[in-house]
């Protein structure tokens, strides 16, 4: 029997079993396809999807309204300030009202169970586009790079450098135990990853072949490692007070030049992004006036080096997520 996600929400990648990842990927690769070739893909045309963002977004958004668009669909983004949503009106009646109006939903906020009632309210599928927990759109694009790299991901090493309790962390963890790869959470014993995460990643780690090993070394981090995977130290949400403890806490895990050298040859750098590669944001100059640092998660050499594939992850949010909301659409 072939894989059908038809009516399905997209709300963590703990509710999806290899096969269907698999065919999710299988389809951003056709789509990516066509999309170079010039080829028309409106399989959509008729239906209406509406993003709520809740936190700001670049490649997110973006991905969403022109896969949309390339399927032929009718897009609507509402923000916070321009919606009733949690202000004057319930989550459960927005919900209701939305489901009426589109076809399908797309979310990015703050709690996991917003977009878990959002998708039991609306009736429709619901898209993640970020939590504090999840960020599982952003995963299909990082397995979809590493796989346009190494092929096979079995038995791979990814190891994500820096605050491992966060949504990035989480979900690599999740899809590398999925995809039966070899998980690598490195970070201070202070950011320990969530404890019921774990265990429920190693119970699938179990089934699949996968590994989930944790770590406070970066030696042990780098060791055999094939993809090497870094985020923001302060996440959206948090407060700015905590850049000063972050930075203290998280520097011996930045990704330079060093560690890049004991991971395996032909490894990749791969970031979810936005990063703070260099001053040439605000809050860059800012932690470079305070803090004296040119650069947090990862020095500008390795961002800007050979062996850095950010911008090919960015390109394969779209198609990924074209997949997703075709796969669920359709
Ligand atoms: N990686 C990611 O989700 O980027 P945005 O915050 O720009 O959407
Ligand atoms: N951990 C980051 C991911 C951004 C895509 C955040 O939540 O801000």
């Amino acid at each position: 029997m072939g894989i059908s996600l038809s009516g399905r929400s997209f709300l963590k990648l703990l509710d999806f079993t290899p096969a269907e990842i698999n065919y999710l990927l299988d389809l951003a690769t056709e789509f990516k396809r066509m999309k170079y070739n010039g080829v028309e893909h409106k399989w959509l045309t008729g239906k209406q999807v509406v993003l709520l963002f809740e936190k700001t977004s670049t490649r997110t958004r973006c991905s969403f309204e022109v896969g949309a668009r390339d399927l032929g669909m009718g897009v609507t983004f509402l923000d916070p300030g321009s919606s009733q949503m949690g202000k004057k009106e319930s989550l459960a009646d927005t919900a209701k009202v939305l489901g009426r109006m589109f076809d399908g939903i797309e979310y990015r906020g703050f709690h996991q169970s917003v977009v878990e009632d959002l998708a039991k309210y609306s009736g429709v599928p619901v898209w993640n586009g970020l939590t504090d927990d999840f960020h599982p759109t952003q995963m299909l694009a990082d397995v979809m790079t590493a796989r346009e790299e190494f092929g096979d991901l079995r038995g791979k090493k990814l190891t994500f450098f820096g605050d491992v309790r966060n949504n990035i962390s989480n979900s690599l963890m999740v899809v590398c135990a999925k995809l039966g790869m070899t998980f690598c959470a490195c970070g201070p014993k202070e950011l320990s990853p969530r404890s019921d995460l774990v265990e429920q990643c190693q119970a699938i780690a179990a089934e699949t072949g996968a590994s989930i090993q944790i770590t406070d070394d970066v030696n042990e981090g780098a060791k055999g490692c094939d993809i090497l995977y870094t985020d923001i130290w302060v996440s959206m949400g948090e407060p700015e007070e905590l850049w000063a403890e972050r930075i203290q806490l998280l520097k011996p895990y930045q990704v330079n030049k060093e560690l890049m050298d004991k991971a395996n040859p032909g490894a990749i750098f791969l970031h979810c992004l936005p990063s703070f590669h260099d001053r040439e944001t605000t809050i860059g100059e800012d932690i470079y006036q305070k803090f004296g640092l040119p650069a947090m998660e990862v020095t500008d050499d390795v961002f800007l080096g050979k062996q850095a594939r950010q911008f090919e992850e960015a390109e394969n949010r779209m198609h990924t997520i074209k997949a997703i909301m075709y796969a669920t659409l359709k």
